[in-house]
């Protein structure tokens, strides 16, 4: 719950300020209050009056409005919230954020604010990834900046990648979280992801194609809930999020010393594709090709990680979720599966080609507990991180 907080709420000038009305009704729902300041390039998509009839509160519009002035100064008007949130930040507020510009009402409120400050970016997914944004964005973020999102998806320029605001309940989730909030704050969760490589010399390994988004979107997700997030990665095609605790190891051995190395922890998610077997004695030096001769390569089994954790007795996390990637019988075979390892939950997945789950951008799911299957549309891996982290926040509120 928001009660008795105060958000000052800077909508940016971008297409995505239409989920600012809907972020200002959640906001509200929870019991925040929200002060609205709008850029003059926002009010060419949402109206001051809308904005302020949702927030109940007046809008807030221009630097040199004398009756505002009079009415509150802009320092203060930057100072009286509990949080700054500014959403969406376009990549033009960012810049100016990060150069400390001044020129208009908010960018003076973010530059005289001494209150905690939470982005969510939108734009065009070429202006996200321009190098001139991501310096903008490392800027931000040592400055103490906060950053929700953007998420990766359909853009309304027609275009497909990460530039999407996040929807307006993941940006409460943050705020929740900056506030100290989140509904799992105090809560330690572990997080498996990617492949691991094992190796066959030491320059060729057996891997597979999986890409770490999923489990880079499930442990986003669970930081923006407040946990303290330990985020244990194979050699992953997408980057770690931030605000997590990082691990990186290459093999399935290695990956498993790194589990055991962060537990205790309240709850584990092992979304890694961990390779069932290694090589035996994995050669030292390159194998050559000898003509005429081929190589024999031995396997011995790999712990099972999701198994071992488990079957521990002490120091068993209370809530252990695992993965099952199928082609053949999802759910048959996850709902063995769960039993078999002994965990908790299982979110079961059909990995066949023809769906593109495996290396794609989404995920259709079932999850497995001791209530039986429930089905899950098919969305982005990132909206299906946040359902899952919601459901293992409520799991460890209710004991
Ligand atoms: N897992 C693990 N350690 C392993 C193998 C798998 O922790 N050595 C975890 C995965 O992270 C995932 C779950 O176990 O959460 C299931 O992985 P999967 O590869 O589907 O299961 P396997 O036990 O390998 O079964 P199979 O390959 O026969 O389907």
């Amino acid at each position: 719950m928001l009660s008795g907080k105060r958000i000052l709420l800077i909508i940016g000038g971008g297409i995505a300020a239409y989920k600012a009305l809907d972020l200002i009704r959640r906001l509200r729902e929870r019991g925040a209050a929200v002060t609205p300041v709008l850029t003059a390039a926002a009010a060419q998509f949402v109206t001051p009056l809308s904005v302020s009839a949702l927030a109940g509160e007046k809008v807030y519009t221009e630097l040199f409005d004398l009756t505002d002035e009079a009415e509150m100064g802009h320092i203060q008007l930057s100072r009286v919230a509990d949080l700054v949130v500014v959403a969406p930040a376009t990549a033009d507020l960012m810049a100016k954020m990060a150069q400390g510009l001044a020129g208009d009402l908010a960018t003076t409120l973010l530059l005289a604010t001494d209150t905690p400050v939470l982005i969510a970016p939108a734009m065009n997914v070429r202006m996200w990834e321009h190098a001139a944004t991501q310096r903008n964005l490392a800027t931000l973020r040592g400055d103490g900046v906060r950053v929700v999102g953007p998420n990766e998806g359909d853009m309304a320029c027609g275009e497909y990648g990460p530039g999407r605001m996040s929807e307006p309940l993941e940006i409460v989730a943050g705020v929740e979280a900056a506030l100290g909030q989140g509904p799992l704050q105090g809560r330690r969760v572990l997080v498996t992801s990617g492949p691991t490589h094992e190796p066959i010399d030491p320059v060729r390994y057996i891997a597979n194609r999986s890409s770490g988004a999923q489990g880079s979107a499930i442990a986003r997700a669970l930081a923006v809930l407040g946990a303290e997030v330990t985020f244990v990665t194979g050699p992953a095609g997408v980057p770690p999020p931030d605000g997590v605790a990082v691990v990186r190891v290459q093999t399935a051995r290695q990956m498993r010393d790194a589990v055991m190395a962060a537990l205790p922890a309240d709850a584990a998610v092992f979304a890694a594709a961990v390779a069932d077997w290694h090589v035996v004695g994995d050669s030292r030096s390159k194998i050559k090709k000898v003509a005429g001769t081929l190589p024999t390569l031995q396997f011995a089994e790999n712990p099972d990680i999701l198994a071992e954790v488990s079957q521990l007795g002490t120091g068993r996390p209370k809530l252990v979720v695992g993965f099952a990637a199928e082609t053949d019988d999802v759910v048959a075979n996850a709902t063995a599966k769960r039993v078999r390892k002994g965990c908790d939950w299982i979110v079961a997945n059909d990995v066949s080609p023809a769906t593109g789950i495996m290396g794609g951008t989404e995920n259709a799911v079932t999850l497995i507990s001791d209530a039986g299957a429930e089905v899950w549309d098919r969305a982005g891996k990132d909206v299906v991180a946040t359902r899952l982290a919601a459901r293992i926040a409520d799991a460890l509120g209710k004991g």
